[in-house]
C-alpha cells in the first residue's frame, strides 16, 4: 500500500507566493487573530513547534513581532544572527537550511540577496518566511494592505475586504527598493495602481520586481504629482540597509522626496499616510505628516504582527476556519 505524499511545503518568499483568495484568507485570520490578542483569548494552535529566526541585518519591528507573535501562538523560538553562528564563518546555506530545517518547524529569515533566501528555502524541510530581502519585504506589505483594510475598507460585518482595494491609487515617494517592489507586486496581485515618483538614478526596475506588464503602476518625476488622488501615501527611508556606503549621494538625490504637508494635501481627503519604519523626520518625512491626522505608521507597526501570527498559521497549519 503506498502513502499518500506529504503535502508541498509553502514558502512566502516574495508577495506573490500566495495567491488573491489565500489573502483574503489569511486576512481575514489576521482580524479573528487580532481580535483574540486584545481580548486576552488564549489561542495556541503551534503549541510544541519552533520558529528559527535569522538576522543578517538589524531589526526591530520584525524581532518583535515574530518573536512575540510566536509565543502568543503556543510555540517558540530561536533567534540566529551571523555574529553569533557559523553563518557568519561561510557554512554554506544550503547546509543551515539542511540542519535547521531538521530542527525546528518555520523560518524566517532577514538578509541581502533574495537568492539566499531562495536557495536557503530550496533547501528547507520546513515553510520559509522573507524577513526583508534586498529586493522584497513581503511581511511588511501584508500588515500595510491590513492596515489599509482595517482604516478604510471592512466589510458589512467588519471583516477586512480585499474588493475595497480594486482600483485605488497608492502613491510611492521616494527610493525603488523592496518596498517599492513589494507594493507592485501587490497592486498587480490585488488589482490597484503605485504612483512611483523615484529620484533620478533610483527607479524601480520591473525585472527585479517580477511583474508581467508596467499595468500596475504609473511614474511621476514630481513626487507631488504622484500624490494627486492618491489614497494611501507611503515612502521609506532614503538609504536602506546594506546601501550605507551611497549615503552622503542618496541625501542629496532625495533631498526633494520628503513627503510633507503640501504632498499630502494633493491626495485625498481622507488619505492615509504609511511608513515602514523606522523613519527619519526631516528626511523622507516631515514630522507634522508621520506625527499628523493622517499618519497610521503604529497600528502599521502593531499589525505586523497580527498577519504574521496568521501567515505562520497558513503556512503550518492550511485554511483554519473560525
Ligand atoms: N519595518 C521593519 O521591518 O522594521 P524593522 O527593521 O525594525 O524590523
Ligand atoms: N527599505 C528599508 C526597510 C527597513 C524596514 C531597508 O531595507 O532598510
Amino acid at each position: 500500500m503506498s502513502t499518500p505524499a506529504p503535502a508541498p511545503v509553502r514558502h512566502y518568499l516574495q508577495f506573490t507566493d500566495l495567491s488573491a483568495d489565500e489573502y483574503a484568507h489569511v486576512l481575514t485570520r489576521a482580524a479573528e487573530i487580532k481580535r483574540k490578542f486584545k481580548a486576552y483569548e488564549k489561542y495556541h494552535p503551534l503549541a510544541d513547534r519552533t520558529l528559527a529566526m535569522i538576522f543578517e541585518k538589524a531589526s526591530t519591528r520584525t524581532r518583535v513581532s515574530f518573536e512575540a507573535g510566536m509565543y502568543q501562538l503556543g510555540g517558540s523560538v530561536v533567534h540566529l544572527t551571523t555574529g553569533d553562528s557559523q553563518l557568519g564563518r561561510s557554512e554554506p546555506i544550503e547546509d543551515s537550511a539542511r540542519v535547521i530545517s531538521r530542527m525546528t518547524d518555520i523560518v524566517m529569515i532577514r538578509t541581502f540577496g533574495q537568492d539566499k533566501i531562495e536557495r536557503f528555502a530550496s533547501h528547507s524541510r520546513v515553510p520559509v518566511i522573507n524577513g526583508l530581502t534586498n529586493e522584497f519585504h513581503p511581511c511588511q506589505i501584508l500588515a500595510d494592505l491590513f492596515t489599509l483594510l482595517e482604516h478604510r475598507g471592512l466589510d458589512a460585518q467588519g471583516k477586512p475586504d480585499p474588493s475595497y482595494l480594486k482600483g485605488k491609487v497608492v502613491a510611492w515617494v521616494g527610493d525603488g527598493n523592496n518596498m517599492a517592489n513589494t507594493w507592485l507586486q501587490a497592486a498587480e496581485l490585488l488589482d490597484f495602481t503605485v504612483h512611483l515618483s523615484t529620484p533620478s538614478g533610483y527607479e524601480v526596475d520591473q525585472a527585479v520586481a517580477g511583474l508581467r506588464s508596467a499595468d500596475c503602476y504609473k511614474i511621476f518625476q514630481n513626487p507631488q504629482d504622484a500624490c494627486r488622488g492618491a489614497d494611501l501615501v507611503t515612502t521609506d527611508v532614503w538609504t536602506s540597509m546594506g546601501y550605507e556606503a551611497e549615503n552622503e549621494a542618496r541625501k542629496k538625490a532625495f533631498a526633494d522626496w520628503c513627503v510633507d504637508e503640501a504632498m499630502m494635501q494633493v491626495a485625498k481627503p481622507d488619505a492615509l499616510f504609511m511608513h515602514c519604519l523606522p523613519a527619519h523626520r526631516g528626511e523622507e518625512v516631515s514630522a507634522e505628516v508621520i506625527d499628523g491626522p493622517q499618519s497610521v505608521v503604529w497600528d502599521e507597526a502593531e499589525n505586523r504582527m497580527h498577519v504574521q501570527k496568521a501567515l505562520m498559521e497558513f503556512l503550518l497549519l492550511g485554511r483554519v476556519q473560525a
